[in-house]
């Protein structure tokens, strides 16, 4: 399900140049009188109108501190709060007003959030994550997401593909030292998840394990966790540690848990080298 919220502006022109060039929302959609701007997930209708709608409080949450610093420093001319924490929301914030009045706020929550990215959002965004916060990932949270797993596409959909999650330290400690610096990143987190197939249910079982461990990072990355991938895992040494079968494949041992840092996108080619 999706939704937007609609104001009435007396001041379209403003209002939209506002959001789009200071607080860096995009144009979603014109329409005849409305133009509807998006921000993650977030979608905002503005009106025309001779009454403008100016009740209530716009939110714009970011993933750090250092975010929500950054907009301060923005908008120092028309914040109207200073940056503090609130212990009883658990966020970090300050309040500032639109060109109409409009409070906005910009903010970040001091702990873990459930789904809430759009998915090109979560395609873009996603990061191979070495460096992980101490927090347990609970059981619910990861039973959510091997769940919505499920939904990968297998050969004549006929799942081969299974789960191995790792939380004993030992395993992942020799583990991550299978492959050096490489695998290093299994050892950091708080646990650790195989991601394997077998070959008697499927002769396409290595596609199927590799969409499932790609399936996997996405939807744990939509429940704001991190991954990455660590090649060449499929050694007998990884399969007896972990009780897989000898004949069976290990696609990937990707660590997972919350990340400690935010990870900018490495630079990747321009679009035209990707089509040949
Ligand atoms: C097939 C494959 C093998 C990879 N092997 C490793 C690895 O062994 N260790 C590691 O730290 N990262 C590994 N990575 C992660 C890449 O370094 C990472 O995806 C790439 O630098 C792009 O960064 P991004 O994932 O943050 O966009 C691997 C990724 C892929 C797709």
């Amino acid at each position: 399900m999706s939704g937007l919220t609609f104001f009435g502006t007396a001041m379209p022109d403003e209002i939209v140049e506002f959001y789009t060039e200071k607080l860096g929302m995009e144009i979603w959609l014109e329409q005849s009188g409305c133009t509807i701007l998006k921000h993650g997930n977030l979608l905002l209708g503005f009106c025309e109108s001779e009454r403008p709608d100016v009740q209530g409080t716009i939110t714009f949450f970011y993933p750090d501190r250092e975010d929500v610093d950054e907009m301060h420093e923005k908008f120092a001319d028309i914040a109207i709060t200073e940056l503090k924490e609130n212990e009883r929301y658990r966020i970090y914030n300050f309040f500032a007003k639109d060109p109409e009045g409009r409070s906005i706020e910009f903010q970040t929550f001091l702990h873990p959030l459930g789904p809430h990215m759009e998915g090109i959002e979560v395609l873009r965004t996603r990061r191979s994550i070495r460096k992980f916060e101490d927090k347990e990932v609970s059981a619910p949270i990861l039973d959510k997401i091997f769940d919505t797993c499920r939904y990968s596409p297998t050969s004549k959909n006929t799942p081969s593909y299974y789960f191995v999650p790792i939380h004993d330290s030992g395993i992942r400690k020799a583990l991550a030292a299978e492959r050096g610096g490489a695998s290093e990143p299994i050892e950091n987190a708080p646990m650790a998840v195989a991601i394997c197939s077998d070959p008697y249910v499927s002769k396409r079982h290595v596609q199927d394990a590799v969409i499932a461990g790609y399936h996997f990072m996405l939807t744990a990355w939509a429940h704001g966790l991190g991954t990455c991938w660590i090649a060449d895992m499929d050694r007998d040494m990884v399969k007896d540690r972990l009780r897989v079968p000898r004949e069976h494949y290990i696609a990937t041992v990707t660590p997972l848990g919350y990340p400690e840092e935010t990870m900018i996108a490495p630079k990747r080619k321009d679009l035209e080298d990707y089509l040949k």
